[in-house]
């Protein structure tokens, strides 16, 4: 949603900030723009990716300078336009040569728009951006700072912004609320960004920018207060991840990197977790909360998306390890139908990014009706991981392709954790614990058999990548899985699909099936099997072509359906964390034989910071 990047140094800034440009690019691909001061001001902006930004430079000539910045933008205020696109100046004939990138909305765009036009200044695009450009033009004395720090003090809702002024080119200011924003600290040098991704090539110490706070960054020294000027500190500590992380290395795409990666992600995140001596799972980061976890009499999971996702997973796993009644919830729901929270309730926020809007303000508003607020985060030091009383991260590095896939195993991997780890405080034995660590364990070797599969998932896709509607189902702790598999399919490849409980078609959803219609049914062996094969046979009595994700060895499954991708044999609770697999699999060759930017698909961006 988004991404912002910014440098004052002494290297030149624009391949700086271009290349920091394009790692951030998966926050949002509408247009992208760049400022550089050098001896001059210079700003070019552009419709359509960072690719084209760079052709646009070059048709413009060279801009030269140590201090600039760039933004790549997704619409949220004003159409996908060249003048939508940032950088804001404060241009006009009251303009003081400043000139601003921005992440997030400002709430109150349209009073400041009316006060400042009553001013005289006139604006030139339709974002609310744009005001804050010229609110911070208006309060402008000589100090750039202070000019910040004042127009912050009057904007209501959520930005991560940088600003730089003609009149003073040894400065850069940058300011945060509600959206990410981090200092990479160099010698002689700043590069900011709104991840570590654009800062890990040029060094590895840093700060994040703690909400309502203002930096001030010289090419010698910072300082940090808040909007009222009053000095705060900041921590630089070292960044957890290097280059290799997220470099595409042989992989064509970052979705398919990160779906292969997906068992050395596990591996990762189980490490350190697993006590076999006691059977028991040790999570550092809930232990000081182990207590009212285990005496909890409701526990509710909150995401979006793909993370919603897991959280339906993770219920079914609660209710079963733990035996605590739980439910999950879209976070943008829960947040405003005025939620009862009682007394024992916990709520956990899912989410890779730890910046989606609606999953922090559902996590705002538990916390302020008493509830114990955990996360299962993936983005270390991120908005939700810190408002958070307690969490669990998922440690499967960082994700980079639009379409979220390690980041969903390991949410449901820190969630069948999470519930043992409850269950074991309750009342599972050290003996059913072990055991069933061991299936834990066992996942990555599951998936990595999964994944041999991939040129038979390939042909499978290709015999259906003619059909405009699919459907997806499952029963139980399956059905999230059909849900993902339908959603992964639909961002991509942009074909119709939809999951439901398998048992819930015939109550009308059946009209769909026509002759040849694609159902990927979810039949793994469980409590449910044979229920969905009776629902595989109401599907093929109707013409419909089943391609079913079944257990290795069930032949019975195969002489019903066309088509079968077989997965390893699990517990019925883990068995999402293999199912899901193929599903990935199956829209990323969808995507890539449609010819679709299987890592920028359109319309979407990979952290959606607003509600
Ligand atoms: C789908 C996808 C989204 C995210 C959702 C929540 O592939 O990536 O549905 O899962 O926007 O994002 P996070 O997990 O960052 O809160």
């Amino acid at each position: 949603m988004c991404g912002i990047v910014a440098y004052i140094g002494r290297k030149p800034a624009k391949h700086l900030l271009l290349e920091g440009l394009k790692r951030l690019e998966y926050r949002g691909y509408d247009s992208a723009g760049i400022a550089i001061l050098g001896t001059t001001l210079k700003v070019v902006r552009t419709v359509g990716r960072v690719r084209a930004l760079e052709d646009q430079i070059e048709k413009q000539g060279e801009i030269d300078g140590t201090l600039g910045m760039a933004h790549t933008r997704w619409a949220t205020h004003g159409g996908v336009t060249e003048k939508n696109a940032h950088p804001h100046l404060d241009d006009g004939k009251l303009g003081h040569g400043i000139a601003l990138v921005h992440n997030g909305i400002i709430e109150n765009y349209a009073v400041l728009k009316r006060y400042l036009e009553d001013k005289g200044h006139v604006f030139k695009s339709e974002t609310d951006t744009e005001v804050l450009a010229h609110l911070i033009g208006e309060l402008y004395r000589g100090d750039l700072e202070r000019a910040v720090q004042g127009a912050l003090r009057e904007v209501t809702g959520a930005y991560a912004i940088a600003v730089i002024c003609a009149k003073e080119p040894d400065t850069l200011v940058v300011a945060r609320k509600g959206s990410p924003l981090m200092v990479g600290v160099g010698k002689d040098e700043y590069i900011v960004a709104s991840d570590s991704s654009a800062i890990v090539a040029h060094t590895t110490q840093a700060f994040t920018l703690a909400d309502y706070t203002v930096a001030k960054l010289t090419r010698e020294s910072f300082r940090t207060t808040t909007v009222d000027n009053v000095p705060v500190d900041a921590q630089v500590k070292e960044l957890e991840f290097d280059l290799e992380q997220i470099d595409l290395g042989t992989f064509e795409h970052y979705m398919l990197k990160e779906i292969f990666e997906q068992p050395r992600s596990l591996r990762v995140c189980m490490q350190g977790r697993i006590d076999d001596r006691a059977g028991q799972v040790v999570l550092g980061g809930v232990s000081e909360f182990a207590r009212r976890l285990a005496t909890a009499r409701r526990i509710v999971f909150v995401g979006q998306g793909t993370a919603l996702h897991a959280c339906m997973v993770g219920t079914y796993l609660m209710e079963e390890m733990a035996k605590i009644p739980s439910d999950w919830d879209f976070a943008s729901e829960f947040r405003y139908r005025n939620p009862i929270v009682e007394e024992g309730t916990v709520v956990v926020a899912v989410s890779q990014s730890g910046e989606t809007a609606d999953t922090l303000s559902a996590l705002m508003e538990a916390k302020q009706r008493g509830a114990l607020a955990l996360g299962i985060v993936n983005v270390v030091g991120s908005s939700i991981a810190r408002e958070t009383d307690a969490g669990v991260y998922l440690r499967v590095g960082p994700e980079i392709g639009v379409a979220s896939t390690k980041a969903f195993v390991g949410q449901v991997m820190v969630a069948a954790m999470l519930s043992l780890f409850v269950g074991r405080r309750r009342f599972l034995s050290s003996e059913f614990t072990l055991a069933y660590l061991k299936q834990l364990k066992s996942v990555p070797d599951c998936i990595d058999r999964v994944l041999e599969q991939s040129d038979h998932i390939r042909s499978v896709t290709a015999k259906y990548i003619h059909r405009e509607n699919w459907l997806f189902l499952g029963r139980g702790v399956n059905y999230p899985v059909a849900l993902e598999g339908a959603l992964k399919l639909k961002e991509i490849s942009y074909i119709h699909a939809e999951g439901m409980p398998a048992a819930e078609m015939k109550h009308g959803p059946i009209a769909l099936i026509d002759h040849g219609m694609p159902a990927v049914f979810v039949a793994t062996r469980n409590s449910q099997y044979e229920k969905v094969l009776s629902n595989i046979q109401e599907v093929r009595s109707r013409g419909g072509h089943v391609i079913a994700v079944a257990t290795e060895g069930d032949d019975h499954v195969r002489s019903l359906c066309e088509d079968v991708f077989y997965v390893p044999d699990l517990p019925e609770h883990l068995q999402p964390l293999v199912t899901v697999v193929p599903l990935q699999v199956l829209a990323y060759h969808a995507a890539l034989m449609r010819g679709k930017d299987v890592d920028k698909p359109r319309n979407l961006a990979k952290s959606v910071t607003v509600e």
